[in-house]
Order: C-alpha cells, then structure tokens, then sequence
C-alpha cells in the first residue's frame, strides 16, 4: 500500500521536494528559488540550474524529513519528475531518486512536469481544500513558462488534449513582455504587480484567435504587436505609462485564455474548471476568472499561489496515483525534455 511518497522535482530553475499522502494531503513542501542566479543573464540559464540543484537537493531531502519527523521507514515511494525539462537539471533529481530507491528499497516512479500541473488543484493542505474531487470531469487550462494547453479531464490520468499555443507559451508571453519594458525576470509577476496600478483600455493589443471557434492559442502575434508599441513611443512615455501598458497587455492574454474556458465549458456542457501552472497566479485572471464562474455557475478550482508554480507536492500525488495504479520506473529510467508519445491520450 502506498501511503506517502517522497517527490522531487528538479525540471527547471526551482529545486523543490515534497511530502504528500494518498489524499492528496501536503505535509510539506521545501523549495530553493533562485531566480536572483538567473536575473543577470534575463533568463534561466541551463548550467547555472543544474548546479544548483546539486547544491540544494540533498539539503533540502534531510530538511524535509527533519522538519516532519519523518524517516525512511514511513516513505512507501519515491516520485521523481523525468519529463519535460532541461535535460541536465531533470538527471540531477532522477539520479538522486533513483540512488535513493535502491538505498532504501522503496519504489521509484518518473512523473511527467504536466501532470503534475494537472493534479495540482487537487492537493489538499491545512488551509486549502479542492471544491471538488480528482475523479471528476473537468476542464483544465494549464498556464506556464513552457505550455499553454486546454484539456479535458475525465479522471486522474485520462486526459484529451482540446487546443495549445500554436507558438508562445502564455507564461513566454508575459516574460518576453517583462524584459521588453526592462522589469527583469521573472516577468510575470512583475507584469502583474505593475497592473494593478495600471488601465487595462488605455491600449490596445491584438487577441489573436479569440473568435477561431477552436481551442488553439497563440501569443506571439501580440509580443511583435507590443514591440512594435514600445518602439512607437518615447521613452519617457514608455516610463510614466509603465502600469497602463503592463495592465492593457495582460488583459488581452486573459482575453484569449478565458474566452478558450468559456467555449470549451459550452461546448462539453462541462461544470467544473481548473486553472493551473504559474500563469495562474495572475491576480487578474484570477479575479476574472471567479467573475465568470459565479455567471457561468461553474464550479471553479484554482489552486492557492505555491501550488499554481513549479512544486514537487504535484508531482508527489501524481506519482502516488500511478505508484498506487502499480505502475514502477526502475533503473534504466531516463529524462526527456519532451512529453513522451502516450502521456496525453
Ligand atoms: O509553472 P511554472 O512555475 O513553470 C513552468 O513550468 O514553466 O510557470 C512559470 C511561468 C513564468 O512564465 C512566469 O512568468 C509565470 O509563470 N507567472 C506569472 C505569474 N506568476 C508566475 N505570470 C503572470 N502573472 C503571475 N502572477
Ligand atoms: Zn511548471
């Protein structure tokens, strides 16, 4: 029986490990953020995140356990993202997963980064319970640096892929913005901060396939159209208007993101809806989002801040379902900076 699996997720820039039971349940979960690594160079530089996570994975495992209580003797698996990501970042948890595996004698499963975004909503921790349950259907809008892409969710596991972004991702889309107006990086949640101060209708940006009556995205039509804006104005403008621009461009990506939600809620006569990845952290298209949900009587799950961006806790319940479903990685488990064919059928 599988009751707690220990996960560590190390695809990108944050090294994060987590504790998490069969509901769902987050004991803890313990993260190394180092944005201020990447900053200098306005991206994440791929070297730089593979070192630090051989600085910070082991630490973080002993704090974990320290901090719970916790021993080996209570962990029934290991969960380990194994996909999509930086290739030399995802080797640095996978071959601490699997030494632990063996030193330990606990099965091992490699866990895809997206699924772990698609069962976020549905951790579960002292202040954050899931309005509804896992098993039932839902559509889901997973947000991130690297994916925009809309499912339909009729159970952990069964997932149809309904549209993506035929270029950027969303989250690319807000950091390409950010460095345009020079905020630094990350972008996004600068870009939203900035907003709040900001008008959303002082100008005007492109909603490209809004009305394409398909569930198919695209973003980068609307960065050319921003660099073209910025270029048009005087850099003082571009200073003192800073919130206007920032609030006017992100209202148009929640545009296109909630239009894709409301199509696919009509067209599946589908109740319930997540919206999950660091994109949906935004307080905008949060707010936007339960506005339309208490109009749309749609039951909707967003899950809480820490939970939306990169964490190991998503990739723990989605590798204690699979471990659950007995499914096991063993040695010859390697990374992949793809999704593998199969894993969204
Ligand atoms: O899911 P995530 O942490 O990592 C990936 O799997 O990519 O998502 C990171 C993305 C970045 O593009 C970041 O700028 C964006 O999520 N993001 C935000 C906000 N917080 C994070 N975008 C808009 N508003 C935010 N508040
Ligand atoms: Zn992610």
């Amino acid at each position: 029986m599988i009751k707690l699996v220990l996960a560590i997720e190390t695809s990108c820039d944050d090294t994060s490990v987590a504790l998490v039971d069969q509901t769902g349940y987050v004991l803890r979960v313990v993260s190394a953020t180092v944005d201020l690594d990447h900053e200098p160079y306005g991206g994440i530089v791929p070297e730089i995140a593979s070192r630090n996570h051989t600085l910070h994975l082991l630490p973080l495992i002993d704090k974990i356990l320290n901090e719970t209580h916790k021993t080996w003797s209570d962990i029934d698996g290991i969960a380990v993202t194994n996909r999509p990501g930086l290739i030399g970042a995802l080797i640095v948890g996978l071959v601490t997963a699997k030494s632990l595996s063996q030193i330990y004698q606990k099965p091992m499963i490699g866990v895809n980064h997206l699924e772990g975004h698609l069962v976020a909503p549905f951790l579960s921790d002292d202040k954050y319970k899931p309005n509804f349950k896992i098993s039932e259907t839902c559509i889901t809008l997973a947000i991130s640096g690297g994916h925009t892409s809309l499912y339909y969710v009729s159970d952990f596991a069964k997932y149809k892929v309904l549209g993506t972004t035929r270029d950027d991702a969303a989250g690319e889309a807000f950091d390409k913005f950010a460095k345009m107006l020079g905020l630094g990086f990350p972008g996004g949640v600068r870009v939203d901060q900035l907003s709040k101060h900001g008008n959303a209708n002082a100008y005007n940006f492109p909603r490209s396939m809004m009305n394409s009556d398909d569930y198919m995205m695209s973003f980068s039509g609307l960065k050319s159209s921003a660099q073209r804006m910025l270029d048009s104005l005087s850099a003082e403008e571009k200073e003192s208007k800073k919130s206007d621009l920032c609030a006017s461009y992100q209202e148009a990506i929640v545009d296109v993101l909630l239009s894709k939600v409301d199509l696919a809620v009509k067209e599946f006569k589908c109740p319930r809806v997540c919206l999950t990845g660091g994109v949906s952290a935004n307080s905008r298209l949060r707010e936007r989002a339960e506005l339309w949900a208490l109009k749309s009587k749609v039951q909707l799950l967003i899950p809480p801040l820490k939970y939306c961006t990169d964490n190991a806790a998503m990739i723990g319940y989605a590798g204690l379902l699979r471990l659950q479903a007995g499914e096991r990685h063993g040695l010859d488990l390697g990374p992949s900076p793809q999704s593998l064919e199969g894993d969204f059928q």
